[in-house]
């Protein structure tokens, strides 16, 4: 598979600190409410860290009743919401240009929201339009460091609800 050209450079970033896995998961919800189609949300951090909790947020915001959980023996799972939401966790991945050229991320996805655990096991071959939210466990407690950046325009805006008061508010809850 030819990789496209140059794509956007990063547009925008930011840090959150969520106190809570609701903290997280309100983060997430804010972001499936806001989504459009062909969001792609790229989750990395280690392992329960939190990439899950936000999976599952994006879900409520997308209004998905099907339960969300890493998917253990397949690649992807498919949920249907407002938009169709495809959640892959790419820690089993051994050849990320294999699962790719099988199908792994397709042009289905421009018509829902994909959100990808362990995205950077898919180094290069990921997208180009996507935000990025690297989660950061600090000490041994609840609290996680969110580092977020936004390629390009459309995921530029969709990670400013993030900031919202709106956004700030549900983050409380
Ligand atoms: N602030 C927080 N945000 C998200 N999860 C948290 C937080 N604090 C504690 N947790 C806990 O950490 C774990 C995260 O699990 P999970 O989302 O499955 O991780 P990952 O998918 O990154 O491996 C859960 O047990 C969750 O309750
Ligand atoms: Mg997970």
């Amino acid at each position: 598979m030819p990789r496209v050209p140059p794509g956007p450079t990063a547009s925008a970033s930011g840090t959150l600190a969520s106190t809570s896995p609701a903290h997280t998961r309100s983060m997430g919800r804010a972001l499936g409410e806001a989504a459009a189609p062909g969001t792609l949300v790229a989750l990395i951090g280690p392992l329960g860290a939190g990439k899950t909790v936000v999976a599952k947020g994006i879900a409520d915001g997308l209004g998905v009743s099907s339960v969300v959980n890493s998917p253990t023996f397949v690649l992807m799972n498919e949920h249907r919401g407002r938009l169709p939401l495809y959640h892959v966790d790419a820690y089993r991945l051994d050849d990320p240009e294999e699962a790719l050229a099988a199908g792994l991320l397709d042009e289905r996805q421009a018509g829902g929201v994909t959100v990808v655990e362990w995205a950077d096991r898919l180094g290069d071959w990921l997208p180009d339009e996507r935000l990025e939210i690297e989660l950061i466990p600090e000490g041994a407690g609840n609290r996680r460091r969110l580092r977020w950046t936004a390629f390009g325009e459309a995921h530029e805006r969709l990670a400013r609800t993030l900031a919202t008061p709106k956004g700030r508010l549900q983050a409380r809850r």
